[in-house]
């Protein structure tokens, strides 16, 4: 409901959505998360200068107030205060010696009251799941992999094939970046880049990696470590012209990892390729862009339970008999 400055009490039907919104806001049935009430400057069933002074107005999380806070303001308890529009014109605030803060860039509010501080200590969540047990565990752990990978996909995660690639240089020092999974088969799990960037650079040193993906809304995560190498030109080659034009450009100009001297130079160099193969010609893959595979060694599959009792089921590979086995165990959370 968009609010507007009035007296006495609010008028049918607006009395009645206003009180099914205070309602919604103050029931709090079975733990669901209370909806987020947003007002526009004036909250509804608010006077415009004493706020809500018959307690039967809306109760918001946040308010943007239009053009400079009404006085009501000063009764907003939520956690975001917003300014929002651009009404007034230099001329005006400047006669009415208005103290108005500056937009961000093109932004059409900007924040005036302070962020929510929060204790980050005292935030934690309690995971509840279904049991994850051995004997749900497929025997080959790429299959386990695909299997969870599916339900992320049912569950509609955003990006479930976002994972943090983590790679170490020659003397140890670790460092993580995230990458998309583009990739997995039984030769392991694919992923592209720059082969001259931080992580490549890394990898020519010490080719050996670990993934991790982490499904927030399923609590789970999955671990996986193994050793890293190229994929063929040819594959390479293939994925990179199955890419939209934009990211195809977009690999040419960015030299991953360098320093720029500013992005107007990346803008530069991205208008002048998007013209140059603006008939339509085929965008050559640059020498220096390619995947990389990970071959498997370790997978851990880790889903969260209450009490921190979290289960984890750890494969590895081990020789048996002249043969390569994947052994599974069980960690302790
Ligand atoms: C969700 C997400 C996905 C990304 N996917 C890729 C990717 O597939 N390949 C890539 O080179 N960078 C990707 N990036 C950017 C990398 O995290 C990183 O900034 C970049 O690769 C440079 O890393 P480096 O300097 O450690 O080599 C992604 C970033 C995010 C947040």
């Amino acid at each position: 409901m968009f609010g507007f400055s009035f007296h006495g009490t609010p008028r049918p039907p607006f009395d009645d959505l206003i009180h099914r919104l205070t309602c919604l806001q103050s029931n709090n049935l079975n733990n669901q998360r209370k909806p987020a009430v947003v007002s526009v400057d004036i909250p509804s069933g608010w006077h415009v200068e004493d706020g809500d002074n018959s307690g039967n107005g809306l109760k918001p999380d946040m308010l943007v107030s239009l053009t400079a806070p009404k006085l009501c303001a000063k009764n907003f308890h939520g956690s975001h205060h917003f300014l929002g529009g651009r009404f007034v014109p230099p001329a005006i605030a400047e006669k009415y010696k208005l103290n108005l803060p500056a937009y961000p860039g093109t932004s059409m509010c900007v924040r005036i009251g302070k962020p929510p501080q929060v204790d980050i200590s005292a935030m934690r969540e309690n995971y509840i799941s279904p049991e994850f047990l051995e004997e749900h565990l497929e025997a080959d752990p790429m299959n386990q992999f695909r299997k969870w990978f599916d339900d992320a996909l049912a569950a509609s995660l955003h990006e479930p094939n976002a994972m943090a690639l983590s790679t170490a240089d020659k003397d140890g020092r670790p460092s993580s970046r995230m990458v998309l999974l583009k990739g997995v088969d039984n030769e392991g799990f694919v992923w592209y880049t720059n082969y001259q960037s931080k992580k490549a650079h890394d990898l020519s040193e010490n080719p050996r990696a670990s993934l991790l993906f982490y499904w927030d809304d399923l609590n789970r995560q999955v671990r996986v470590e193994g050793s890293v190498s190229k994929v063929s030109e040819e594959e390479s080659e293939q994925y990179f012209h199955s890419r939209p034009h934009g990211s195809q450009i977009g690999a040419i100009v960015s030299k991953q990892s360098v320093v720029v001297p500013g992005r107007d130079v990346l803008h530069q160099e991205y208008r002048e390729l998007e013209s140059k193969f603006s008939d339509g010609s085929v965008i050559p893959k640059p020498k220096h862009w390619g995947g990389y595979r990970l071959k498997p060694e370790v997978f851990e599959f880790w889903q969260g339970q209450t009490s921190r009792l979290h289960d984890r089921l750890q494969y590895t590979l081990e020789k048996f008999n002249g043969k390569e086995v994947w052994k599974i165990k069980r960690l302790a959370p």
